[in-house]
């Protein structure tokens, strides 16, 4: 069955409003359209933990640079209704820029210094658009549970940190990354790719998985490990890597040597889509 779709915020607390008076938890799947099976993993794990699901489509302004894909990210509502028919969802929040950011909003979520390396290095002010959203998503929606992607793994980070912080009652629930059958992340950006950079793409994870073999060997030297990661990625013809990390998978902070739980994390565009992906070292 499809679900509906609603665009206000009064529609949806008054849905939430007559959910919760027959006992149900909500679990919510915030994202911004364009779903792939990743997506529906997360509808799906949602479905299991709760009596209702919403899942919101929203490419949200504020999570994107001046430079970046806001205008062309992609908008395919009418397919997303169907996958989110069949994964399972509930009802569908699809707002408006105008419903979501009036004119006269001042406060934002500031995140502190997890946002500022990784993928906040290079897209200053995207993790405080994140936020910012995302609580205004939980305030809307007001779910028992939200569901995030690895694939995301700072965003996932950092949102739990959010909760955590500012004491918001959702449970936040990271599941793991949907892949192709090659390896590739699936990402609503990897359509740009052309038909040479999508056949490269699934190196992005296999360097991934050679640091982690490396790790396993016993080189715990986080330097040699990043340059490691650095120099496969870097012989991707046509590739510029914008990160290739090893940090700390709590605080994100760099590492020295590998003595506590870390994740490989890079960034690479490959001709002008900027693709990421991640891996844990050491659990
Ligand atoms: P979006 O890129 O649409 O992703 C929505 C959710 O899907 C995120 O939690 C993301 O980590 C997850 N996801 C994406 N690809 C995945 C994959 N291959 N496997 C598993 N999960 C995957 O992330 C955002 O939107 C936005 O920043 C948002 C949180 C909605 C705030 O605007």
């Amino acid at each position: 069955m499809l679900p509906p779709i609603v665009t206000t915020i009064a529609e949806v607390r008054r849905v939430v409003a007559d959910v919760r008076a027959t006992d149900r938890t909500i679990g919510f799947v915030p994202t911004m359209g364009a779903l792939h099976e990743g997506h529906a993993a997360l509808v799906r794990a949602a479905r299991a933990r709760s009596g209702f699901v919403v899942v919101s489509i929203f490419v949200n302004p504020l999570q994107f640079g001046p430079k970046e894909d806001f205008a062309k990210y992609p908008r395919t509502l009418e397919a997303d209704q169907k996958l989110c028919g069949y994964a399972g969802a509930d009802l569908i929040f699809a707002p408006g820029v105008e419903e979501m950011y009036p004119a006269n909003a001042v406060t934002f979520v500031d995140v502190g210094k997890l946002g500022d390396h990784l993928c906040g290095a290079t897209r200053p002010g995207h993790f405080r658009g994140v936020c910012t959203v995302v609580l205004k998503l939980f305030n809307i929606v007001q779910p028992d549970t939200a569901h995030f992607g690895a694939k995301d793994y700072q965003q996932a980070r950092i949102l739990s940190q959010m909760v955590r912080d500012l004491n918001v009652p959702v449970e936040v629930s990271v599941e793991s990354t949907v892949r192709e059958p090659d390896g590739l992340a699936l990402s609503s950006r990897n359509r740009y790719l052309s038909a040479a950079d999508r056949a490269l793409a699934p190196r992005i994870q296999q360097s991934l998985q050679a640091v982690r073999l490396r790790a396993l060997a016993g080189e715990i030297d986080v330097a040699r490990l990043e340059s490691s990661i650095g120099a496969e990625l870097s012989a991707i013809p046509g590739a510029r890597v914008d990160y290739a990390r090893v940090v700390d998978a709590e605080s994100l902070q760099p590492l020295m040597r590998l003595d506590r739980p870390a994740v490989a994390a890079v960034a690479v565009f490959l001709g002008t889509t900027r693709l990421i992906d991640n891996i844990t070292i050491l659990s």
